[in-house]
């Protein structure tokens, strides 16, 4: 679905700016919002686009860099970073550049607090949670990604 169909869905009216963010991304390709994207925005809910902008860097859900399929953010909240967030992060690079045929599947980033703390540390993929995380679990979490990408492309 296109930006301009996406926003015939909704009111002219700012209290929805974050639903139709997270709409257009969602039916991104490369899961994001374009500077083009945003700027039809501004002119459907008539808010300043600096404003948009400060709104999409203030949600950590929200992206204005091209994204891969699954996103995988890794929480380096004070909770999460003192249970091991760090080692959390490099086991997720290291399983990633482990299998060079995933490389094309994921994009990883450091975000704030996930709102899931008693589960640190944790991480989200797209909208799913995962906590009380180790790096051996990350190793399981990414290989059944995969196969499961695999196995959907036959
Ligand atoms: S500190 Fe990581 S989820 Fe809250």
């Amino acid at each position: 679905m296109d930006v301009t169909t996406i926003l015939k869905k909704y009111p002219k009216r700012r209290d929805s700016v974050i639903e139709i963010l997270h709409e257009i991304q969602n039916h991104d390709p490369q899961n994001y919002l374009s500077e083009e994207s945003l700027k039809k925005v501004a002119t459907h809910i008539n808010l300043p686009l600096a404003q948009i902008y400060g709104i999409v860097g203030y949600y950590s859900m929200l992206s204005l860099n091209p994204r891969k399929k699954f996103v995988i953010q890794v929480c380096k909240s004070p909770i999460c970073g003192m249970l091991g967030s760090q080692s959390i992060y490099d086991a997720v690079k290291v399983k990633i550049s482990a299998r060079p045929d995933s490389a094309n599947l994921f994009t990883i980033e450091k975000v704030e607090c996930l709102g899931q703390c008693n589960q640190s540390p944790c991480m989200m993929i797209n909208k799913e949670i995962y906590g009380n995380l180790t790096p051996q679990k990350i190793e399981s979490i990414i290989e059944e990604i995969v196969i499961s990408e695999q196995n959907a492309q036959k």
